[in-house]
């Protein structure tokens, strides 16, 4: 089987939705595919290329495929983290009030809009729900860390979610305020962040997002996190004519 079926997405969307890890959309694989893509009825298909596969990519988009970006993965393990840094500008979040549930999600939906979801014209009306699911699954979780930024009234003006497997934590979710950005904000969140986690006893630290998003890059970058390379994937989309 080349094209993996989706439960989650096929459900949230309503539409049957497959996704192919780099190698697997090649010329050699294409009559396979297709035979598998018409069988079973798939409407898209998430198409992953590893940064090299130029190839895999043109031929993508030969097929109308549709880029929606190129996901890279930063890391940071704990022997390379400077020590806690925070400023105390921003805080972990406990029990969330209902006035800072609002403040969360309408960021969380906010964020959607840098999503590969919100790149494709099919996907983009659903971006903000799957954002606001996200954000609930965060919030509910067991070894969830919110750490959010406010302003002087007291209102959340940014947040970064994280989550835990193991002894890897990861940030999902990382927004600020629109009118806020590029004030520093996001480097006091990403601090305080990585210290908690730290803390938690993680070993590394994650961060997904675009190689296009140059804010984000910037700000990772500047926490010292590292590229890891081998995990560089262009994304298309490709639907059923
Ligand atoms: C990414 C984001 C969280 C950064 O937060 P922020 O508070 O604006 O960032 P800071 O002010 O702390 O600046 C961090 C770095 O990003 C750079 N930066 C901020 N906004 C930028 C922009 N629009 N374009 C380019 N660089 C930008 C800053 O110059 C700084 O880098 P430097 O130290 O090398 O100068 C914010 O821009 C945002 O919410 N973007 C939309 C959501 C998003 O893309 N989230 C990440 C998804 S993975």
């Amino acid at each position: 089987m080349l094209i993996k079926y989706l439960d989650w997405d096929s459900k949230f969307f309503g539409l049957n939705i497959g996704s192919c890890q780099p190698g697997v959309f090649s010329e050699e694989n294409q009559k396979i595919f297709w035979e598998e893509f018409s069988k079973k009825d798939f409407d898209c298909a998430y198409l992953f290329f590893s940064h090299e596969d130029k190839k895999g990519a043109d031929l993508a988009f030969k097929f109308g495929g549709l880029y929606v970006g190129e996901q890279v993965v930063y890391e940071m393990r704990r022997e390379d983290w400077k020590g806690d840094s925070s400023d105390g500008k921003s805080a972990v979040l406990g029990k969330i009030s209902e006035a800072e549930d609002i403040q969360l999600l309408s960021l969380a939906r906010k964020l959607s809009e840098t999503s590969r979801f919100f790149m494709d014209p099919k996907f983009r009306s659903f971006a903000a729900k799957m954002y606001e699911i996200w954000f609930e699954k965060l919030k509910n979780g067991k070894d969830s860390i919110i750490v959010a930024a406010f302003d002087e009234e007291k209102k959340i003006i940014g947040f970064i979610g994280c989550s835990i497997t193991g002894n890897v934590g990861k940030m999902d979710l990382v927004v600020v305020s629109e009118n806020c950005r590029g004030k520093g904000i996001g480097k006091s969140m990403m601090r305080k962040a990585m210290s908690s986690l730290f803390a938690k006893g993680v070993e590394k630290i994650i961060i997904v997002t675009q190689a296009e998003n140059e804010a984000a890059n910037k700000l990772y970058q500047w926490a010292d996190f590292k590229l890891n390379l081998s995990e560089n994937k262009k994304i298309y989309h490709l639907w059923r004519k």
